[in-house]
């Protein structure tokens, strides 16, 4: 009787064009947009990122991430019965970009889909999966985080375009008699939708609004602080455990001041925390899965270890995962 779900498998995989601050700096001087690395570097802890080739999309980034994950598990994607890609950045409007990666990774049959959550994406597909494989739906799922931010970006307006890049992470979530997904936590409220939002949609063969990503960089910030923190004491709750029994926190990767903050909330040493936003910019749904991947193949992150997965993003939606690797 398996009644849990684990994480068998890690994968990621960055776009190969690293853009430091310098080089983004540069070029937003050309079209009269000021910025600078010392403050990008010293607002949000970002010293590069990594932006798609212009005909790369979501599902071409996951599609690496996924051999990677699976290589990893030591599975076949013919083995895999269900994919679910968490993106805001989805190659079409439809079909999704789970149909298309796993057409991509060439098999067919298992459901896939994509969720929607913005920067939560992925902790809000894991929990997805979790539910499915342990009401005995699902055995072996991929879960993906996948982005080309870079091309929602306003690269007119430096208080956004600083912040963001591409890439994409997965993981293979597998049935299990041992627990791996211990608790979550998922939350949405809506009426934070204006505060970050990309208010464009297609209508009649044209786009109506503004297609580009718009953000109110304090509001989110604030409210970012306050239910990261809430979410982790619930999700610990949950399990019936504290902050004590954690061995690494993996918050959403948008701003080293926000993810420092959290750490220091939950007592937590700042050794314990992961950080690659400092390479990666905040990609999205990506961030979490490619924090996590990268702190696996660093030999950071061990099998064993407790982890508390953290997203906080567009909606708003925030929500936490907390899982033995
Ligand atoms: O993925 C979802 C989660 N997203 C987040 O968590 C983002 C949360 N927000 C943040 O990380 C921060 O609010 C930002 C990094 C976006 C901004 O940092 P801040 O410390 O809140 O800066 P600010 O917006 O208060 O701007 C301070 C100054 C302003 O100039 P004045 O008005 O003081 O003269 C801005 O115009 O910095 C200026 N500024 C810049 N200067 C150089 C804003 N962007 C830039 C820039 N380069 N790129």
């Amino acid at each position: 009787m398996t009644s849990f779900s684990r994480i068998t498998g890690t994968g990621s995989y960055l776009p190969p064009r690293r853009v430091t601050n310098d080089d983004l700096a540069r070029e937003l001087a050309a079209r009269g947009v000021e910025t600078s690395d010392q403050w990008i570097v010293e607002r949000t802890g970002i010293r590069a990122r990594h932006f798609a080739a212009p005909d790369v999309t979501s599902s071409d980034l996951a599609l690496e991430a996924c051999r990677h994950a699976l290589e990893a598990a030591g599975r076949r994607a013919d083995e895999v019965d269900l994919i679910i890609v968490a993106t805001s950045t989805p190659d079409m409007v439809f079909p999704s970009s789970a149909a298309i990666l796993q057409r991509k990774l060439g098999v067919a049959g298992c459901p896939a889909f994509d969720v929607q959550a913005v920067c939560s994406g992925f902790v809000y597909a894991l929990t997805v999966a979790d539910a499915l494989i342990r009401t005995g739906t699902a055995r072996c799922a991929l879960v993906v985080g996948a982005e080309v931010f870079s091309r929602i970006l306003d690269f007119n307006d430096r208080t956004t375009c600083v912040l963001f890049g591409d890439g994409a992470g997965a993981v293979v979530l597998e049935a299990s008699e041992t627990p791996g997904i211990l608790a979550s936590d998922l939350h949405a409220d809506g009426k934070h939708a204006g505060i970050l939002c990309v208010p464009g949609q297609v209508s009649g063969g044209a786009i109506l609004g503004t297609p580009l990503l718009h953000m109110d960089g304090q509001a989110v910030f604030k409210l970012a602080v306050r239910v990261l923190e809430e979410s982790a004491r619930a999700t610990l709750a949950k399990a019936g455990k504290t902050e004590a029994d954690l061995d690494w926190l993996i918050p959403h990767q948008a701003n080293i001041r926000i993810m420092e903050g959290t750490a220091r909330k939950l007592k937590m040493s700042r050794e314990k925390l992961i950080v690659t936003v400092d390479e990666h910019g905040n990609t999205s749904a990506a961030s979490i899965p490619l924090a996590l991947d990268f702190a696996v193949r660093q030999g950071k992150i061990q099998k064993g270890d407790t982890l508390m997965l953290e997203g906080v993003g567009g909606g708003f939606t925030w929500g936490a995962v907390l899982l033995n690797l």
